[in-house]
């Protein structure tokens, strides 16, 4: 929710102290502002955040997978005390306002045994929560008026601005795709695909904060740029930013990641192999078995399973093993790791694994950062 102006004045007047808030802690900020995490309308408090870890769902009973949690230190925490709210800054300049309903240590076991499945500090994720202080703010959150997210790239970024697109475009059956990558041809197999059922589209790229080491917002956005304008049709697919940050949870994030586009008026979401997933934490399919521990319908979101795709030299297209007999040495797949060695040392991936226009932007960005 947003203040009004009259709210927001009062707030800044009434000498609520004031802590720094990160660039993932303004996206959750500003998804739950738009209502974007629904059913959770808040940050959550301990109860809370552990019946998520352990549950999957809300204490209300409602299916939730993630905790959505505002880290600080003990020193913050102390800082805290005895005050009724806080006011996030962006900056300098006030994003939105805390009203504290708990201050609580973060049980960071449990956390990353049930989020992340791993206590490896090597993970992104685990990194993260370690460095992120051990206690969080729990309370409804409000955003400033005059604040907005400062996303790249110029897309619609709220649910609400989403959804509007999608009903000027009258579909009813729409396909959200979820990617930090550039989109290469695995991945534009799997939303044709998946589009040919459903009425529209929503290419929905995440946009927050992604780990070194991952293509950077500004070279994606121009990658998806050119292939929705050159390969898509624009009467079937929209561009739109995902404001979240990547936790790189895997099959709690693939929950996550599918509930959140509801709320953006997605119908059917596309899950395959290896979804929000890092380093051989996660089984190649853990994100989509994840999915049966829900009832039917649970969700309201129904999912689309890919298996592992890639192009087949034989098919001459791309294929998975569902639909291609043909062994391994007719496959052309790379791993990020190779396409990335291949881009160092000048080489273009070959257009079987991706557009030519991709290749090229990839190669510029490759050269520039060298
Ligand atoms: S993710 O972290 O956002 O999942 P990425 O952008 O690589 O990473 O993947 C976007 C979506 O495409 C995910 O649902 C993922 O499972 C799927 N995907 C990526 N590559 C393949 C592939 N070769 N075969 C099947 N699905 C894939």
């Amino acid at each position: 929710m947003a203040l009004t102006a009259d709210q927001a004045t009062e707030v800044l007047d009434s000498g609520a102290p004031r802590i720094e808030a990160t660039f993932r802690n303004l996206s959750d900020l500003y998804l739950l502002g738009e209502d974007g995490y629904l059913p959770v309308t808040q940050f959550l408090n301990k109860k809370e955040t552990e019946h998520v870890c352990e549950t999957m769902h809300l204490t209300t009973g409602e299916p939730w997978s993630i905790p959505i949690i505002f880290p600080i230190s003990a020193e913050q925490a102390k800082q805290l005390e005895g005050a009724s709210s806080v006011i996030l800054l962006d900056g300098d300049k006030p994003a939105g306002v805390i009203t504290i309903e708990e201050i609580f240590e973060i049980n960071k076991p449990l956390y990353n045994k049930h989020i992340f499945r791993t206590e490896d500090e090597a993970h992104p994720g685990v990194e993260w929560l370690r460095d992120a202080g051990d206690y969080s703010i729990a309370g409804k959150a409000e955003v400033f008026p005059d604040w907005k997210l400062e996303i790249s790239g110029g897309l619609a970024i709220s649910p609400r601005e989403v959804k509007d697109q999608i009903s000027e475009m009258g579909w009813r059956t729409v396909v959200g795709f979820q990617t930090r990558n550039p989109i290469h041809r695995a991945h534009e197999f799997c939303t044709k695909i998946a589009l040919e059922t459903a009425d529209g589209l929503v290419i929905h790229p995440l946009l927050g904060e992604t780990k070194p080491g991952d293509t950077p917002a500004e070279v994606r956005l121009a990658c998806y740029d050119v292939l929705v304008k050159n390969y898509y049709s624009p009467n079937h697919t929209l561009l739109a930013g995902f404001p979240a940050w990547m936790r790189y949870a895997g099959p709690r994030e693939a929950v996550f990641h599918a509930q959140v586009r509801k709320n953006y008026g997605i119908t059917h979401f596309i899950v395959g192999r290896d979804h929000a997933g890092v380093g051989n934490y996660y089984g190649s399919f853990d994100a989509q078995h994840i999915f049966s521990e829900f009832q039917p319908g649970e969700l309201g979101v129904d999912v689309i399973f890919f298996d592992f795709v890639h192009f087949c030299a034989k098919c001459g297209g791309m294929a998975s093993k569902k639909t291609c007999p043909h062994g391994p040495e007719h496959h052309v797949h790379l791993s990020g790791t190779k396409v990335r060695a291949m881009l160092a040392e000048g080489q273009l991936p070959p257009a079987e694994f991706t557009r030519p226009e991709i290749a090229m932007i990839l190669l510029e960005a490759a050269k520039a950062e060298q």
